[in-house]
């Protein structure tokens, strides 16, 4: 059976931990799925691990659709959640174009990256009927606006700033949030005020799911960020890493808080 926000939902409310791991090809899509993975993330990552690029910036959305696409042919079970890529959010009616083609494309929730003043468009896109993610904290997106790869929402007005906005966002119809790189205390605080599933990368273990990058967890990262962890040492084969993986999640084991985490 498909898994559908209603079962992420349930999910949050039972307290059962959301697993999410990105795919770029269906080879991987049909390993994630058989690994009963919750949630398959066609990330515009795609831009930094498949093609190689330092930014996601230079990801289209003819790009995002050809890895949705093939994605969508490997995995039956996940649902399939697909980034809005960069400059996709320049104004309401190219987000609603290009979330639109990505649905069509088989994506069941569409990932919009929220720097501030996004709770109108995501509105708009909600209001056409595309299921939005809410992404925030580190949007690497803007990485040349934060000068690096940095933490986001440290200090009291920046906190209260990301928590006011999670509310709005929740306000206008996202259904689930995403946190990247934030504080963990600041993460736990955002997810318990959601009434909607909030997944973490970097975030808390309070989370109600995880996400990492799929090639962070099978050692292919040349320099993994802190929040990620290497899942295939020890695992001896991919289907047991990412069985490793989603195990860690379920069980609580993973992230590890001061480990895998920001003060
Ligand atoms: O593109 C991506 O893989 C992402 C995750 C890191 C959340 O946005
Ligand atoms: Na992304």
């Amino acid at each position: 059976m498909r898994t559908t926000i209603r079962t992420l939902e349930k999910y949050k409310h039972e307290h059962r931990p959301i697993t999410c791991l990105t795919a770029y090809d269906a080879s991987f899509a049909r390993l994630l799925d058989a690994a009963d993975i919750d949630v398959i993330l066609v990330g515009d990552s795609l831009g930094m691990v498949v093609q190689g690029h330092d930014t996601t910036l230079p990801v289209t959305i003819e790009q995002m659709i050809y890895h949705l696409e093939a994605v969508a042919r490997g995995a039956r079970r996940a649902l399939l959640m697909a980034d809005l890529p960069f400059l996709g959010d320049r104004d309401a009616a190219t987000a609603v174009e290009q979330g639109g083609a990505l649905m069509r494309a088989g994506a069941q929730m569409i990932k919009v990256e929220c720097r501030g003043g996004h709770a109108d468009l995501v509105q708009r896109m909600v209001g056409a009927g595309i299921p939005v993610c809410a992404h925030l904290g580190l949007t690497p997106q803007a990485v040349h606006q934060y000068g690096g790869y940095r933490v986001q929402g440290r200090g009291v007005v920046a906190a209260e700033q990301m928590q006011a906005e999670a509310r709005a966002l929740e306000v206008a119809g996202a259904q689930c949030l995403l946190l990247e790189s934030v504080p963990e205390l600041l993460a736990t605080r955002i997810t318990h005020a959601a009434g909607v599933p909030v997944i973490g990368i970097g975030a808390s273990p309070e989370c109600d799911g995880q996400v990492l990058v799929l090639q962070d967890v099978i050692g292919l990262t040349p320099k993994p960020p802190r929040f990620a962890q290497d899942f295939l040492a020890g695992a001896g084969s991919l289907a047991a890493a990412v069985a490793a993986y989603a195990d860690a999640v379920r069980s609580r084991r993973f992230p590890v808080s001061g480990v895998h985490t920001f003060d």
